[in-house]
Parts: C-alpha cells; structure tokens; sequence
C-alpha cells in the first residue's frame, strides 16, 4: 500500500518536472516551396515564451526547424519582396513586413495584409489549437500540416493553398510600386474600407451580429478552411495534440491536394483515440515513465510480500 502511494507521488513528481522542465516542445518545419524568396516572421503571443528566431531568409526550396516551448502561442507568416538598403542599411518588405528594419522582427507583427498561421499549443485539455487566417489579408499561400500528433480533435491539414494576387477584388489588391502593375497582396475588407460591418467592431462586435460578406466570402470560398472573418471559428480552428508542425509557403496545389485534400470541402476529423484529457498520458515519454514506475511497484510490493 504504502509502495504504491509513493510510487504515485514519484509518478507525479514526474509529470510535474517534465512539464515544467519543457521538455515536450514542439517543432515548427517552415519550409518555402514559392519560387521566390520569403523572410518568415515569428512574434510570440504576450506572457508565453521567447522563440530562439523571430525572422530569418528561406530561399525558394530551403527549410528551416525552429524549436517551439511548451504552452507557445503566436503567429507565423511570410514576408515577400524584401531588400536592404544600401545606404541606410534598413531592411523592409513590401509584404507583411514587421517593420523592426531588420530581418529579426524582434517583437513586431506583420503590418497587413498577411496570410497569419497562429497557434495556442498545450492550450484547453492540452490541446494544441491552430489556423490559417485571412483576417488580415493575404499574401501568399500557406499550409499547416500537424505530424505526429495523438488526436485529440480535426487534427488534420489546414491552410490557403491558392494564390490569390491574380483574382483579389480591384479595390482590395496592393499594387507592387516598382513594377507599377503586379498584385502582390490582397487587403482584407475591414482594412480597405474600416466599416465595422467587415471588422466586427462596434455593434458588430458579437458572433451574432457580425456575418460573412462578399468580401470574407472572397477569401472563404478560395479557402475554405482559413479564417475570413473575427467570428469564422467553426470551420477555421483546428485541434491536435503533441504534434509538430510543418509550415509551407506555396505548396504545390498538386502535390498538397493529394496528401491533404485542402483544397475544396473539409475532409472528416480523423478520430484516433481521445486520449488528450488525462496529460500526464499523452506523451510517449510519460508512457515509458508510467510504465518504469509501475514495474517498480511490483517489484517493491514483491520485495515487501
Ligand atoms: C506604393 O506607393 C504608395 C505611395 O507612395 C504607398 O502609399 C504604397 O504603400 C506603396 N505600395 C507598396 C506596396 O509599397
Ligand atoms: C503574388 O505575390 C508575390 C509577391 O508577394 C509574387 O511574387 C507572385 O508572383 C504573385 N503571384 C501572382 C500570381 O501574381
Ligand atoms: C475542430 O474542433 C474544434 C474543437 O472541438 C471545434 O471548435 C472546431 O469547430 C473544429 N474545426 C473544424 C474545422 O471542424
Ligand atoms: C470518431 O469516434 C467517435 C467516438 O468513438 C464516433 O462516434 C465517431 O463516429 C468517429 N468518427 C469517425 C469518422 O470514425
Ligand atoms: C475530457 O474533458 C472534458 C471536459 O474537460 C470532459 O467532458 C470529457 O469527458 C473528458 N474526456 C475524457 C476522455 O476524459
């Protein structure tokens, strides 16, 4: 008896020193399959961890892992078209630039429009939650593939596998300066034209009040899985847990359609077992350490017998 519990309180102890040690990070693959450069952004969401890079360059074909804590939150995107200045020495982008001058973002967010992958990991039932939004705009193609996930939820590919530069709507296109005619974004409604009735402000503020528009269903009908709108939650968040994360700028609709069938109707959730609640279980660390301190338990209780 006495065995047991304690070897309950080592279990525990356990638990407790490998989640709070962090040793149940996650990856992030970011991976550029655009035939240009992108400069990816990372900013961590406020009170949640440090990422060891918060901007680097991927050249077209190039792939990068960045290791992400426990409990991360935040967001993810590309920037395009970015250069230094020769003679100020400032770097900036013409898409979803940060701003910070250089290619760290140091802290700073994509100014829109930016097609944002966001993450909450080890959120509500350690969940991991995560989506592709178009909410403030878009400016390449971007797909978030969970691997190696346990379940937990749609833990399943989601993201914006088309590029929309060629088809945005007139009065939402960004037209690049140095070429004078190339679309090389597309602004969000709410940005264009500041109607609450597109930022879901003011007395559009509520899930009930603020509904799709033909400029949100630009975005939605492209990429039916992405946020385009505040309140597109239902079809938009995905779940998963202990997973990593594969992050693409411009997959091949090709090769992306057949390993994820993105493009089109949301596939079934794939239902492996719910296992996500009870968190000390969900690791395969934690089933090698039950499993330890188990067999020690019935060695001590033969030793007492
Ligand atoms: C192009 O130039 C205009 C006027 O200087 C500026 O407002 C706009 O932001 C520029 N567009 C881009 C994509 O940099
Ligand atoms: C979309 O914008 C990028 C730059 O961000 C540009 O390189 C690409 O050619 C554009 N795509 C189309 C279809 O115009
Ligand atoms: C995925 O699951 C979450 C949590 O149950 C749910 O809120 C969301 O609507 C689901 N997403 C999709 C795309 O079905
Ligand atoms: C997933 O599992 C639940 C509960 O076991 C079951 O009701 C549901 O039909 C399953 N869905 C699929 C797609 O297998
Ligand atoms: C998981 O937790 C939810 C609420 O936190 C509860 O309703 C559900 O029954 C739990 N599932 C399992 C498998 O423990």
């Amino acid at each position: 008896m006495a065995g047991i519990q304690l070897s309950l309180l080592a279990l525990f102890s356990i638990c407790l020193l490998l989640f709070t040690s962090g040793v149940f990070s996650a990856t992030f693959t970011i991976t550029n399959q655009c035939s240009y450069p992108v400069w990816p952004g990372l900013l961590s969401g406020a009170g949640t961890p440090q990422l060891s890079t918060t901007g680097f360059a991927l050249n077209p074909g190039a792939s990068t892992t960045v290791p992400i804590p426990t409990s991360w939150s935040g967001r993810v995107w590309g920037r395009t078209l970015c250069s230094t200045d020769p003679t100020t020495g400032k770097f900036t982008c013409v898409t979803a630039d940060c701003g910070s001058g250089t290619i760290e973002c140091n802290g700073a967010g994509a100014i829109p429009p930016s097609t944002l992958a966001e993450f909450t990991l080890n959120g509500a039932n350690g969940l991991d939650f995560y989506d592709v939004s178009l909410v403030d705009g878009f400016n390449l193609p971007m797909l978030v593939v969970p691997q190696g996930g346990t379940g937990g939820g749609n833990c399943t590919a989601t993201g914006c596998i088309v590029d929309l530069n060629n088809s945005c709507p007139v009065a939402l296109q960004v037209i690049d300066n140095a070429t004078g005619s190339e679309c090389v974004a597309c602004k969000s409604a709410c940005e264009t034209f500041g109607n609450p009735m597109y930022c879901c402000t003011g007395t559009y503020a509520t899930p009930n009040t603020c509904h799709p528009t033909s400029y949100s269903l630009f975005f939605k009908n492209a990429c039916p899985r992405s946020y385009s709108y505040a309140y597109d939650d239902g079809t938009s968040t995905f779940t998963c847990a202990s997973a990593n994360y594969v992050i693409t700028f411009c997959p091949t609709p090709a090769a992306s359609q057949k390993s994820s069938g993105v493009q089109g109707e949301n596939p079934v959730a794939t239902n492996i077992s719910s296992s996500g609640n009870l968190s000390c279980t969900t690791s395969p660390f934690l089933f090698i350490t039950t499993f330890v301190v188990i067999l020690s338990v019935f060695r001590s209780s033969r030793h007492l017998n």
